[in-house]
């Protein structure tokens, strides 16, 4: 099986560049930060501080999170139920780096996440793939650009869908906030892996960062 681990900072572009290269090499697409926004999900439908490891631990037994692949896209399940677009909104998201510093929340995804790759050739995202999830990874990117670029393209991307609830410096915040926290918790930090080929996406289209992922790909395999 093959597996290419895409790992950065919210916003870099990692779901979108990634599906669109999954479409063309007839890989599967895993979002595994879906995972941390369907225990964040819980965790708010059930008042529990997103801290309180102990809490948490007792949740998580009662908890079953799976993924399924309906005509190769991602559905996240949180007991039984779809929740792929309730995760989506910005108290999740903001729960979901909070719950996901907790080393009982890591470990509790980390075998659902091996197991698909076991099974297939895969491009998961996230922010410790190369680094912890699947450290033998064929191919590894570290995918990035400037927190003001990765917000604006957030922003933009809420007046495209209507949403006008959010200013651009709300969404910044947001993002340096996320970005401070992914990366100083002590389990599993978003950093670069040793051997990840770092992409800035910054100055890129859509298509110009498709077409250098893809060429980093063909190279390594
Ligand atoms: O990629 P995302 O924005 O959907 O991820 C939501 C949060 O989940 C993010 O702030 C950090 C966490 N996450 C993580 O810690 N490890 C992953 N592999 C994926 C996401």
């Amino acid at each position: 099986m093959i597996a290419v681990a895409i790992d950065g900072p919210a916003g870099a572009g990692k779901s979108t560049i990634a599906k669109t290269i999954a479409k063309k090499l007839a890989y599967i697409y895993v979002d595994t930060g879906a995972l941390y926004r369907a225990v964040a999900l819980n965790t708010l439908h059930n008042g529990t501080d997103p801290s309180d490891e102990e809490k948490i631990a007792n949740m998580l037994k009662k908890t079953c999170i799976e993924l399924k692949f309906i005509d190769g896209v991602q559905r996240v399940f949180l007991n039984g139920e779809d929740v792929s677009d309730n995760i989506r909104t910005s108290e999740v998201s903001m729960t979901a780096s909070k719950v996901s510093a907790l080393p009982i929340v890591r470990s509790f995804l980390l075998d659902l996440q091996r197991d698909i790759a076991k099974k297939n050739n895969i491009l998961m995202d996230g922010r410790d793939i190369g680094t912890v999830v699947l450290p033998n990874a064929q191919v590894k990117i570290f995918l990035t650009a400037s927190a003001e670029c990765r917000a604006k393209r957030r922003y933009n991307d809420y007046l495209v869908a209507g949403n006008t609830t959010e200013s651009y410096e709300e969404i910044l915040k947001d993002i340096q906030q996320r970005d401070y926290q992914d990366s100083h918790r002590t389990t599993a930090p978003l950093r670069q892996a040793d051997d990840a080929v770092l992409v800035d996406t910054s100055d890129d289209t859509l298509e110009q960062s498709v077409e250098k992922i893809i060429a980093i790909i063909s190279k390594k395999l």
